[in-house]
């Protein structure tokens, strides 16, 4: 059974419509990044997970449970972008008052560990730094050891310490099976921190994969070499190439694969490459003409 389904979900306020006819399904066990510009729908489609909204239309499930049933049920662990922490309260106790609402929760050390609290944990909430009350919300998000943990713009108020720290705690957490759905709009953090990415813009997919078949779709790749007085004719049909330059006696080939084209360069053609180089779309290019096509 799917950890998470939408099935063609819309959710509109008033006149916005905010999530556009959603379908997907989400494995358990799976790290996914929701990538997407500010705007594209990822809070609205955490929220509707989290039975906080109610879609306009169609149906979400959550191990085949609707969200309320899910989050009564301990199925869900969020952190959210505004949770507000009691500030009189140590960390230790926050998390300990928290833990204790749940039937099976985590250990208080465990939980601690993960968030990477330990040394915080007699620290009251009310002077804890941007980055160290969102290691808190993270705590409390783990708190009843939830089967899928949901996390929306993780890392926004981070440092770069706190960042690394955060994705460590996160990447073990899911380690045990669990199912993790993030959101964010940082290329890098869906390229390195999860299996799969789903882009969305205007509360539509607009692609969904790991980060190298994203950047593969994309057609961003580049083969280039050096042909001088040599005729380029016929380059353009190579597999994979949707375009060919030429400047100064340099080929530029723009193309989807990068390993068919120069296949087929070598083997399809008797010119004499020299200076050949290859290089990949990086994952904001590829984000950028997605969101853009859709
Ligand atoms: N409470 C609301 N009332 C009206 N419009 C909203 C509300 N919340 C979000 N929106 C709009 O819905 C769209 C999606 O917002 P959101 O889900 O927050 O996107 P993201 O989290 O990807 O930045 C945006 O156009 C936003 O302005
Ligand atoms: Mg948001």
């Amino acid at each position: 059974m799917n950890a998470i389904v939408f099935d063609n979900v819309s959710k509109h306020y008033g006149d916005v419509l905010a999530v556009d006819d959603l379908s997907l399904a989400i494995e358990p066990g799976r790290t996914v990044a929701l990538l997407g510009p500010n705007g594209a729908g990822k809070s609205t489609s955490i929220n509707l997970l989290l039975g906080l909204l109610a879609p306009t239309q169609g149906t979400i499930s959550i191990h085949g449970r609707t969200p309320a049933q899910a989050v009564k049920d301990g199925e869900l662990g969020a952190m959210l972008q505004d949770g507000a922490l009691i500030p009189e309260l140590s960390v230790k106790e926050l998390v300990d008052l928290v833990r204790r609402l749940y039937p099976n929760p985590l250990e208080l050390g465990e939980i601690l560990e993960l968030a990477d609290l330990t040394a915080l944990a007699g620290r009251r909430a009310g002077k804890l730094s941007g980055g160290q009350a969102q290691r808190v919300r993270f705590a409390l998000a783990m708190a009843g050891a939830p089967r899928i943990l949901l996390l929306d713009e993780p890392t926004a108020a981070m440092d770069v310490e706190s960042r690394l720290r955060f994705w460590a705690g996160m990447h073990d957490y899911a380690a045990g099976g669990r199912t993790v759905l993030f959101a964010t709009h940082y290329l890098e953090e869906a390229d390195e921190h999860s299996d799969r990415v789903i882009v969305i813009a205007r509360g539509r997919v607009a692609a969904d994969g790991t980060a190298a078949e994203i950047k593969r779709g994309v057609g961003g790749q580049t083969v280039r070499f050096a042909l001088g007085e040599q005729p380029a004719a016929g380059l353009g049909t190579l597999p994979g190439v949707s375009a060919v330059e030429v400047s100064a006696g340099v080929v530029t080939l723009h193309t989807s694969d990068t390993d068919a084209t120069v296949a087929g360069l070598y083997r399809g053609t008797t010119l004499d490459v020299r200076d050949l180089h290859l290089s990949g779309a990086d994952l904001e290019a590829a984000f950028l003409a997605i969101t853009r096509e859709s």
